[in-house]
């Protein structure tokens, strides 16, 4: 996404300089290993342009960026000890590098120093970013405890699913937008109507989070292909199956999530199959749509200038076609 290149560079300048470097290692090492290998950057990017589109200078948004992918790290380190995830953007995860407790701890110093980063602001910014910070961040963890809570379920309905990634994901891309507003210093309008855009799409993208786990290529997904299968995760495959498979297909699925296999490899690809020809792996395309169209929907309504609505649209449409 060549557009954005400008925002990414001075993401990565700002993001490297962030860490401590100083001892105790096997604390900050973790940290800084986990910005270096990558990302998309997807939510401080949002933030630079939620500032941009509302007209204010985004270098001002950068410390609130900082924040936003710092949490974010944050939870992903989290996030694979609760999932049993061996791999993060193609490399071992931090984890399996070192162990348990370092995860845990160096995911805990990388919160708190993304909190540090609104210190900079004024106390009126200061005050906001803080106050939508916090509740966003106690919302993915609801949505994290959802979605490990649906591991032991059957069946899930679709608006707990919704709900679960609305809280696990969707929130946090839209405060990344509200922040960028907060910062721009718009009306309050605006704001509520960047976080409605920010929430679906960051719907849209969970949706296709749990469609690339199961359908992206291993050689380039960097996650590792059908670790929701193995973990019998509720993604939307899963719903999408057991609303539109055969009652033998539905049969078959419900037993495969029972069992945990020492080799996974003929679970992955007898669910994998599953999906696909029950119809889930299409309808889960069309879902994926739908939210993208409904956060340009909510797009059209923004008080912004005309060039910076199609900059959103086009980084909408962009993320619809991602692989990773
Ligand atoms: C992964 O987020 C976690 C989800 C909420 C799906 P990303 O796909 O944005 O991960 P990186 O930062 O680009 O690696
Ligand atoms: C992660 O959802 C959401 C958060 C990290 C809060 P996933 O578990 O689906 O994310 P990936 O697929 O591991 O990136
Ligand atoms: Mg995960
Ligand atoms: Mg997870
Ligand atoms: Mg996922």
């Amino acid at each position: 996404m060549h557009y954005l290149a400008t925002y990414q560079e001075t993401l990565e300048k700002a993001l490297s300089n962030s860490i401590p470097t100083h001892e105790p290692a096997n604390l900050y090492e973790p940290i800084s290993y986990m910005l270096s290998i990558g990302g998309k950057r997807m939510r401080p990017i949002l933030t630079l342009l939620a500032c941009d589109v509302f007209e204010e200078d985004y270098n001002k948004a950068i410390e609130a960026a900082k924040a936003v992918e710092l949490f974010h790290n944050f939870s992903l380190i989290h996030d694979d000890i609760m999932d049993n995830a061996p791999l993060r953007r193609g490399k071992v995860t931090v984890h399996e590098r070192w162990n348990l407790n370092t995860g845990i701890l160096s995911g805990d110093a990388m919160l708190i120093l993304a909190y540090q980063l609104f210190e900079s602001y004024p106390p009126h910014i200061f005050k906001q970013l803080a106050e939508l910070f916090s509740k966003t961040a106690l919302e993915v963890c609801e949505g994290q405890q959802y979605d490990i809570d649906f591991e032991r379920k059957d069946v899930v309905s679709i608006e707990a699913y919704l709900k679960m990634i609305e809280y696990k994901t969707a929130v946090l891309v839209a405060a990344a937008m509200a922040m960028g507003a907060i910062v721009a210093e718009t009306s309050e309008e605006n704001k509520k109507d960047i976080y409605a855009f920010g929430r679906s799409l960051g719907i849209a993208f969970q949706l296709q989070d749990d469609y690339l786990d199961t359908f992206g290529n291993p050689e380039t997904f960097g996650k590792q292909v059908g670790g929701d299968i193995i973990e019998n995760k509720k993604t939307v495959l899963y719903l999408k199956t057991l609303e539109l498979g055969t009652e033998e297909q539905k049969q078959e699925l419900l037993h495969l999530s029972t069992i945990s296999p020492d080799n996974p490899i003929d679970k992955i690809a007898a669910v994998t199959e599953l999906y696909r020809v029950s119809g889930a792996q299409e309808a889960t395309q069309r879902e994926i749509e739908k939210y993208t169209k409904q956060a340009q929907e909510i797009l059209e309504t923004l008080d912004i200038k005309q060039d910076k609505k199609q900059l959103l649209h086009q980084f909408s449409e962009d993320l619809m076609r991602r692989s990773v």
